[in-house]
């Protein structure tokens, strides 16, 4: 299997981690835990206590044992209480030096029974039921202490025999042995035992009490050491000669028995081992499963004045080095100390060496990782790159295809300019001399008009693109701004008379030296002006004011006129470029204020506006004084006399004059024709061409806007309407709709002409009930037409309508307004015929129509004079009633709603050349 660089160092680490746990778990094999109960007897003497001490001294080498101890102050029924509390406390062994041997015999056979070792020392029990004994031969002891004592009597004498507790077994084998040495030499008698309990103070008692009576006595034997120092004293303090006295124990200690031998208190002392050690290491065999003695038998041996020195020397440097050895286990018991904390601290290292080297493999890992993203990232980065460039390249080609069309179309536009003007030149004069021949004239201002219009938007833009090439390079001389603007104002002042417009410069400099390039200047004022006179109607007024700004640093013009004004919105957006305003009836181009705000930047000038609709418009432009703020390549040398171009005025002043003079002309052509027109046309000159076209053959009414054109329809009800759908206000359609659904007008023909060509906005047209729908460019002559035809067409119509009578209308081509306006209309007029008060307005009145509107749809429907159809109507029921009553010419007249008989008559006669009496005779 191969593995990646990154796989073996997880293994790596992994091992590691595996080293550091096992070696951490991996202590030397940690010994049981053991509990040892103690179970002594008493413990109020120095042999116990040295007993007790020999065991703890050797359990210090055993840390892993608990040792429990109780003490039962020479009680035997207080012992087995203990021994059964530590029962209860699931002891692993225990040791007993039972008080008296029958009484604990029970209850050290039944924790033996139950399992637990029991480890017997120094006294014993009465039973063979135990693990071990350690402890001397107290038989043996007896028997050494008998032959000693023959030896020094030399086998004669008398004994006194101090014994301890009758009941317990070292008191008891002590006795045997001591009797059983005695017995071999027959001059030597025990005269006295004295029961002593292992207590010096109960020994003194007992002793005392016999003492004097027995004042041959050679020789005590007590059977511990504490017993003979007090038969000593009781011999003492009794003044009687002290015999000797022989002790068991032969403990080194102060107070003890060797003391008393070598002070001479007593003779000798049988040397009795506590057997402390020997008991917990026999312990611990039979704990960790070791071979071990039942039987640990202590050896004996006697002190006296021979050895006793040699002995107390032997002990001293036994507890010297005692001594040491607690010493050493105390330096030990601290270098282990030392060394668990050296072994922690090991530990503790190996802990944050696996833990660094684990955070340094993520380290590492998030290395590897970062590297290999931050390869990704670059690989992508030279994508992008590479795809940037690309899209760099692209867009160069885009670009240059860009310029290219820009430079084609600015091209073309200034191709464009030459045979305008040689247009224009020769069209200028034509007109002149064209001027008393009145249609070939209004065609020429027409044609000029719009050879202006294109020669100014070609103008404009060529000025705009020289400025986005940065081509146009400002040349500006130092000028008066007064004399420069009212030069201007001039060229409009034509043009404010007629239309009664204040046209007129405020100021209060009589000359004011700026710098500025008076071809670019004159463009922008004569744009601001041209466009105050668009939008200021008749009568109202135009200021220009030149001043200083009020910090005396630049040259400010306001243009302010009282026109129509503009929504915040197109005010926003009214130098941007190519932007055309809502404004009621005009579009910009979007390119004048643009270019105006381009050419004034040039100058490091600035352009507002300020508009409210309704309210007027203020143009500010500020010009800095001074030419320090030009570049010196932006200054020329004035030559002349700064004058505004020809040109440019001519482009900016033709729009304003030409079409007042349209207006005056066709003003004054009134005439009566039979027929009417209303043209709904928001682009005046389209609107006026086709009022001089018909105006003719038919009388024309006008209107721009919607608002206009309802009032005209129901004002003029005219015999046929032509109709814009693009035109401020409201949309043709919906004038088609409401004029269709409208009683007063719903019998008017309509022809939509509109720029909209598309086969929907024609179906959305005729779906309003339009009669017909032409699309611009039109032709003129098929205009025409369908005007005569849709007149013709209603011509025959109401020839329908007037051959029947109207009750039987029955014609489709009708609409169903109509038929019911002309069934109201005659059934209003019969059921009236007999009232000779009824009168037009009552009709106007009950139909809800004006009197012209009634005569005029009347005439349009039934090509009849209202009165002459009222009158009509009479004679008709008249002529029935003269055929078909009895009644007399007079009744008649009466009933038919004549108010004289005579005047029927007449009437009648007119009508049908014959009187009415002559009629109802034949
Ligand atoms: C101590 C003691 C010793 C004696 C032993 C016998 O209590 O009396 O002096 O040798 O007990 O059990």
């Amino acid at each position: 299997m191969i593995m990646s660089p990154c796989e073996k160092y997880y293994h790596l680490i992994f091992g590691i981690l595996l080293l550091s746990l096992v070696s951490a778990c991996n202590f030397k094999d940690k010994p049981k835990k053991y509990v040892i109960g103690f179970s002594q007897c008493v413990e109020s003497d120095a042999w116990r206590k040295t007993m007790l001490e020999e065991m703890k001294r050797e359990l210090s080498f055993h840390p892993n044992v608990h040792f429990i101890y109780r003490q039962a102050d020479g009680n035997s029924q207080k012992q087995i209480s203990q021994v059964k509390e530590f029962l209860s406390q699931q002891i692993d062994i225990l040791i007993i030096s039972p008080n008296e041997a029958e009484p604990l015999t029970p209850i050290v056979e039944e924790v033996f029974s139950s399992g637990t070792p029991v480890i017997v020392v120094d006294r014993k029990i009465s039973s063979p039921l135990f693990t071990a004994y350690v402890g001397g031969d107290n038989y043996s002891i007896g028997k050494l202490a008998g032959q000693y004592a023959a030896n020094l009597l030399k086998g004669k004498g008398n004994i006194i025999e101090i014994t301890g507790l009758p009941k317990s077994t070292p008191a008891i084998e002590r006795d045997m042995g001591f009797s059983e040495a005695i017995r071999n030499y027959p001059s030597l008698k025990i005269i006295q035992k004295v029961n002593g309990e292992w207590y010096k103070q109960k020994a003194k008692e007992e002793l005392s009490k016999i003492a004097d009576k027995y004042p041959d006595v050679n020789l005590v034997f007590a059977h511990n050491d504490m017993m003979a120092s007090g038969t000593y004293e009781v011999y003492k303090n009794k003044g009687l000669p002290v015999p000797k006295i022989i002790g068991v124990d032969g403990l080194p200690c102060n107070g003890c028995g060797m003391q008393f031998v070598a002070e001479k208190i007593i003779t000798a002392t049988m040397l009795y081992p506590t057997g402390g050690e020997e008991a917990i290491r026999i312990a611990l065999k039979i704990l960790n499963k070791e071979n071990f003695n039942k039987e640990n038998i202590l050896q004996t041996t006697t002190l006296d004045s021979n050895n006793v020195h040699i002995m107390q020397l032997q002990a001293a440097k036994v507890a010297s080095q005692q001594e040491s050895i607690e010493r050493q286990k105390k330096k030990i018991e601290e270098q282990v100390k030392i060394t668990q904390n050296q072994t922690n601290a090991i530990y503790g290292i190996s802990f944050t060496l696996v833990l660094t080297l684990t955070l340094g493999g993520i380290v590492f890992y998030s290395l590897r990782q970062n590297r290999k993203i931050n390869k990704k990232l670059q690989l992508q980065n030279l994508e992008i790159l590479d795809q940037k460039n690309k899209l760099e390249e692209m867009s160069a080609k885009a670009q240059a295809a860009n310029d290219a069309k820009v430079n084609f179309f600015t091209n073309i536009s200034h191709e464009f300019r030459t045979p305008l003007t040689l247009i224009l030149a020769p069209l200028e004069e034509l007109s002149a001399n064209a001027k008393n021949q009145y249609s070939q004239n209004q065609n020429f201002t027409l044609i000029h008009k719009n050879v202006i219009r294109l020669l100014r938007l070609v103008n404009q833009l060529m000025d705009f693109r020289k400025i986005e090439v940065d081509k146009m390079r400002l040349r500006a001389t130092e000028n008066d701004l007064i004399s420069f603007v009212s030069d201007i104002i001039q060229s409009y002042q034509s043009i404010a008379h007629k239309r009664n417009i204040d046209l007129r410069m405020v100021t209060h400099e009589r000359q004011l030296n700026v710098w500025f390039d008076v071809n670019m200047l004159d463009k922008v004022i004569f744009n601001l002006l041209s466009n105050a006179f668009k939008f200021t109607k008749d009568n109202g007024y135009i200021h220009i004011y030149i001043n200083k700004s009020e910090n005396g640093n630049d040259a400010v013009i306001k243009v302010e006129d009282n026109g129509i004004g503009m929504e915040a919105d197109t005010a926003n957006n009214a130098f941007e470029l190519f932007y055309q305003g809502d404004y009621e009836d005009y579009k910009g181009s979007g390119l004048g204020l643009a270019l105006s705000k381009e050419l004034i930047k040039l100058h490091k000038g600035s352009i507002s506006v300020c508009s409210e609709k309704f309210n007027g418009t203020t143009f500010e432009i500020h010009l800095p004084f001074g030419n320090t703020h030009l570049e010196k390549q932006d200054l020329a040398v004035r030559t002349t006399k700064p004058s505004v171009l020809y040109e440019d005025e001519k482009i900016y002043t033709t729009d304003l004059e030409t079409e007042q003079i349209a207006k005056n002309e066709v003003e004054e052509i009134i005439k009566d024709k039979e027929y009417s027109l209303l043209i709904i046309e928001d682009n005046e000159e389209l609107r006026c061409f086709l009022k001089n076209k018909f105006q003719a053959q038919y009388e024309i009414f006008e209107a721009d806007n919607g608002q206009s054109a309802l009032q005209q329809a129901f004002d003029t009800v005219p015999d046929l309407i032509i109709c814009d759908i693009v035109i401020p206000g409201k949309d043709g359609i919906a004038l088609v709709n409401i004029f269709k659904t409208d009683i007063r007008t719903s019998h008017i023909p309509i022809i939509l002409l509109t720029g909209k060509t598309k086969i929907e906005h024609q179906i959305e047209g005729m779906k309003n009930m339009a009669d017909v729908y032409i699309t611009k460019p039109f032709n003129v002559v098929f205009l025409e037409q369908t005007i005569k035809s849709l007149l013709s067409n209603r011509a025959l119509l109401k020839e329908h309508f007037t051959s029947e009578l109207p009750s039987n209308l029955r014609t489709q081509t009708v609409g169903k307004l109509d038929r019911k306006f002309v069934s109201e209309f005659t059934s209003l007029v019969e059921s009236n015929f007999c009232n000779e008060e009824f009168s037009v307005e009552d009709i106007c009145k009950r139909l809800g129509v004006s009197r012209i509107q009634l005569y005029r749809k009347v005439k349009a429907l039934l090509n009849i004079n209202v009165h002459d159809y009222i009158l009509s109507t009479r004679l008709q029921k008249a002529k029935y009633l003269l055929q078909h009553e009895e009644l007399n010419i007079s009744e008649i007249a009466y009933k038919v709603g004549f108010s004289s008989p005579a005047y029927f008559s007449t009437v009648f006669k007119s009508k049908f050349g014959v009187t009415p009496k002559g009629f109802k005779e034949k």
